[in-house]
């Protein structure tokens, strides 16, 4: 029987599902695919954790010299994070011929051309579903299944830990400080929650999502990212009241006119399917020419939903002649030829405090009309201290329309201002 060896490079949250996968399943693997599967190395500094996972004490190496030294190691795991040392230590399994299986988001982004090369140049094999949407299998979907298709845009909700802060403030109505914490303490939210809630997270994912869907190289910096430390539950109870529910979504589009790559947190009606993935789930959902619709869903996060993405990858590798690259011209930039569409398109919810006095609508209307933008919907809500709140839904209108009607309005002399502009996507 074939036999591979592999090495779990940290044994963090997902090496220690990985493992646990590779060990519970081994005889398993090797009823149904004719492979042993062993674990023959982790590189942990954590000596304790790895032996309470039940490794043997001569399976921890010191260094990584020693894993790439190991003859009977034949794919490295990288599931460390981060850029150093997950870097260095790639590429030099690369460069000692061993392929490599990463979870790593922001390494596959940023540096999947220098880390494609080196695997092309040593024949190996560089695989990353894990590093998209935990347990849900899209990148296989996209490098494989999908490629009869041209993809004209992918709609994903691919961060659980704001998904979970999103839902929960709508569920009861609290506000974003409050569900942090409380997601923090439930271990849901890291300690630092920058790259989930800021949407670097995100923007990672999307670079990869976005590149392989478009064929061409989306770099991470091209994506308009916000994130949601500035949503105020006082707009997710507004837009619950219109029908909509608020997510943190991932939006690529490619058409005639370009790229359009964008992380931001938008209203989506009540209907929509994305709509009722909630709490820490994840899903996304891609549109081809030639298929329609497909939507995938699952956890995105997890000891063992990752862990099932990077076994599969092994499974893959360890069965599959050849490799697999990326699907595009995988360089460090952009192709000069790809545009990108900074001035998107989209409907717009606004909520403003307008003063309470005649002719003030009027003159707000007249600001939107003057940039050409169409007002679908006008709701009042009760007023106060003489200002009136209002929430103003626009048909779909162009990014930069909007950003200079804000300014006007804010201009106005009353003390009437737009407190939250949120996209609307339909
Ligand atoms: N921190 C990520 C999330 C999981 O919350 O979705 C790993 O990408």
């Amino acid at each position: 029987m074939k036999k591979i060896g592999v090495a779990i490079l940290g044994l963090g949250v997902v090496g220690g599902g990985t493992y646990k996968i590779l060990t519970e399943h081994r005889d398993f693997y090797k009823k149904n695919h004719g492979i042993d599967i062993a674990v023959e190395g982790v590189l942990e500094r954590n000596k304790e954790r790895a032996l309470s996972l039940g490794i043997e004490e001569s399976k921890i190496a010191s260094n990584i010299a020693e894993i790439c030294s190991n003859s009977e190691i034949d794919i490295v795991v990288e599931v460390i994070g981060g850029i150093e040392p997950a870097k260095t230590f790639v590429l030099a399994a690369l460069n000692s011929g061993k392929s490599v299986v990463t979870s790593n988001k922001e390494l596959y982004c940023k540096y999947s051309h220098e880390l494609e090369k080196v695997a092309k140049r040593n024949g190996c094999g560089l695989y990353f579903e894990a590093s998209c949407v935990g347990g849900v299998p899209v990148i296989r979907a996209l490098l494989d299944n999908l490629q009869g298709n041209k993809i004209t845009s992918l709609t994903g909700i691919i961060n659980g830990t704001t998904n979970y802060i999103l839902t929960k403030m709508s569920d009861g109505g609290d506000s974003y400080e409050e569900v942090l914490k409380e997601a923090q303490k439930l271990g849901y939210a890291e300690a630092d929650p920058t790259s989930d809630v800021e949407g670097f997270d995100a923007a990672y994912k999307l670079s990869i999502l976005s590149s392989l869907s478009f064929h061409t190289k989306v770099p991470y910096t091209e994506i308009y990212r916000e994130g949601i430390t500035g949503v105020d539950a006082t707009d997710i109870r507004c837009g619950k009241m219109l029908g909509y529910v608020l997510k943190l979504l991932a939006i690529g589009k490619c058409g005639e006119n370009g790229i359009e790559v964008r992380v931001h947190p938008a209203f989506i009606k009540a209907s929509h399917p994305l709509a009722s993935v909630s709490d820490s789930y994840n899903a996304v959902f891609i549109k081809g020419d030639s298929v329609d619709d497909v939507m995938l869903y699952g956890r995105g996060a997890g000891a063992l939903p990752t862990g099932s993405a990077i076994v599969g990858d092994i499974i893959y590798c360890a069965t599959h002649q050849g490799n697999n690259y990326s699907t595009f011209k995988n360089t460090e930039k952009a192709d000069p030829a790809t545009k990108f569409i900074r001035n998107f398109e989209s409907e717009y919810y606004l909520r403003l405090f307008v003063e309470d006095r005649a002719g003030v609508l009027s003159k707000i209307t007249s600001i939107f009309s003057k940039h050409g933008i169409s007002v679908a919907q006008v709701n009042q809500e009760e007023a106060g201290n003489g200002l009136v709140p209002l929430i103003i839904i626009t048909h779909t209108t162009l990014e930069n329309s909007v950003k200079k009607a804000v300014n006007d309005i804010n201009a106005l002399s009353g003390g009437s201002k737009v407190l939250s502009v949120i996209r609307v996507v339909s």
